[in-house]
């Protein structure tokens, strides 16, 4: 009889936390295996919104948030506070998810202690270093350092196996957005937020709106802001709804472009459940967010990417995602064809899933069983993945 494997979670942002949830959840259940869950708080008050949620309570808290904090800040403190806790625990296997500086760091010091390292959400790129920034390096460089290699879609299972990845160590297996996205969805959701608990939905074409990519700080950002204004004013029927992220330059741009506007309704960071149910709610989405661009097609949903580059390019071939960047003029365009345009809204209102099926924690389950030899591999188990 094995004994049991240590296996360790390591993650600090909203993102991370939501799609590690259903794995946590997975794993949890699984008796071979003794889980460990370290947040480093990149995030505060939007990583423990998604805790509370899922039920999760962390073995180890780094609690590293400092308002305005810079990448340097983030991978020193990171990279200190868990390395003490490698030591004394000892793990047989530590999971970091996705393309955050936690990532990295997370990957970093699992290397520096000889800890093998499973990359969530592997293969992702652009190939352009500074977009989106710092993530494309991020990615790559925990991509360097993984040993297992967990990819969502067949294109980033490639972008690996073009950089000389071994294929043994690659394993597709889909988005665990996904899993929690179907976990979460409520068609008989209610807002308890008055602001949105007012907007008719059924009358009104609700145009949602995130924004936080620290690229787009600044002239960007104040772009996509005056474009969304120009919006409002040109379209009677139209609401704006921008849950604002809690980075304080973000807040800074919002605030100087958007407040005091009727119909843009700017409220604080939602709670996972609400959010989706938002987006299940709403008529078009403007994102530069990664994880809301693997949502939104299963939702049905035409995304407008506030960005000039994406690693997900699997939506945006599917046509219901399309890169409109940050110039005023191209978005304001953009989303005024949707608008305007039933024929063309439909065509891209088609609901694809080209990033899971809601079983991507069950495969990662699978193969973490072969991988420490508590299972034995028969093949295609999973069908198309
Ligand atoms: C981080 C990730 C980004 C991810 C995003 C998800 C890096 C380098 N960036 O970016 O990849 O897309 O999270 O949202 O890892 N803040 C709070 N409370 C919170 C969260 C943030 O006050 O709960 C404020 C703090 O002042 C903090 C600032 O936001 O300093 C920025 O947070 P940070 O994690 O550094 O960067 P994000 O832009 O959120
Ligand atoms: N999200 C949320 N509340 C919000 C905005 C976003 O729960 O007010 C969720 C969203 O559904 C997605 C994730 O947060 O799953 C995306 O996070 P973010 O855009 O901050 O990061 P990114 O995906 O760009 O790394």
């Amino acid at each position: 009889m094995k004994e049991k494997k240590k296996i360790m979670f390591v993650f600090g942002t909203r993102p991370e936390a939501i799609k590690m949830a259903p794995l946590i959840k997975k794993l949890k259940s699984e008796k071979k295996f003794e889980l460990e869950v370290v947040v480093t708080a990149q995030h505060r008050e939007m990583l423990d919104q998604v805790l509370n949620l899922f039920g999760i309570e962390p073995n180890y808290d780094l609690d590293i948030m400092e308002e305005n904090q810079s990448l340097s800040d983030i991978t020193a403190r990171v990279l200190k506070r868990l390395e003490k806790i490698y030591k004394n625990e000892k793990p047989d296997l530590v999971i970091v998810h996705g393309d955050t500086s936690t990532t990295f760091v997370g990957a970093l010091t699992s290397f520096y202690n000889k800890i093998k390292v499973a990359h969530i959400e592997a293969g992702l790129r652009t190939h352009d270093k500074y977009s989106p920034f710092p993530e494309e390096i991020n990615r790559h460089l925990t991509g360097v350092l993984a040993d297992l290699h967990f990819t969502p879609t067949k294109s980033t299972y490639y972008n690996l196996i073009n950089e000389n990845i071994s294929d043994n160590n690659i394993f597709i297996t889909g988005n665990t957005v996904i899993d929690a996205l179907y976990q979460i969805r409520d068609r008989d959701f209610e807002f308890v937020q008055a602001e949105l608990k007012n907007i008719n939905f059924n009358k009104r074409k609700v145009l949602l709106l995130t924004s936080h990519r620290r690229e787009n700080l600044g002239k960007p950002m104040e772009n996509i802001f005056k474009a969304v204004k120009k919006l409002i004013l040109k379209n009677e029927d139209l609401e704006v709804v921008f849950p604002v992220h809690l980075n304080p330059r973000v807040r800074k741009i919002a605030n100087k472009y958007l407040s005091d506007r009727g119909r843009i309704h700017l409220v604080e960071p939602l709670d996972y459940k609400p959010f989706i149910n938002l987006m299940d709610r709403s008529h078009l989405i403007l994102t530069d967010s990664g994880g809301i661009q693997e949502e939104a097609p299963s939702l049905a949903k035409p995304v407008l990417v506030l960005r000039d580059t994406t690693e997900r390019p699997e939506a945006v071939k599917a046509g219901t995602v399309k890169l409109v960047g940050t110039n005023q003029k191209k978005i304001f365009n953009e989303a005024q064809k949707l608008l305007n345009d039933e024929n063309y809204y439909r065509q891209m209102a088609e609901a694809v899933n080209p990033y899971g099926d809601g079983k991507a924690s069950e495969r990662i389950r699978q193969y973490l069983l072969y991988e420490f030899g508590f299972a034995k591999k028969t093949g295609d188990e999973f069908g198309e993945y």
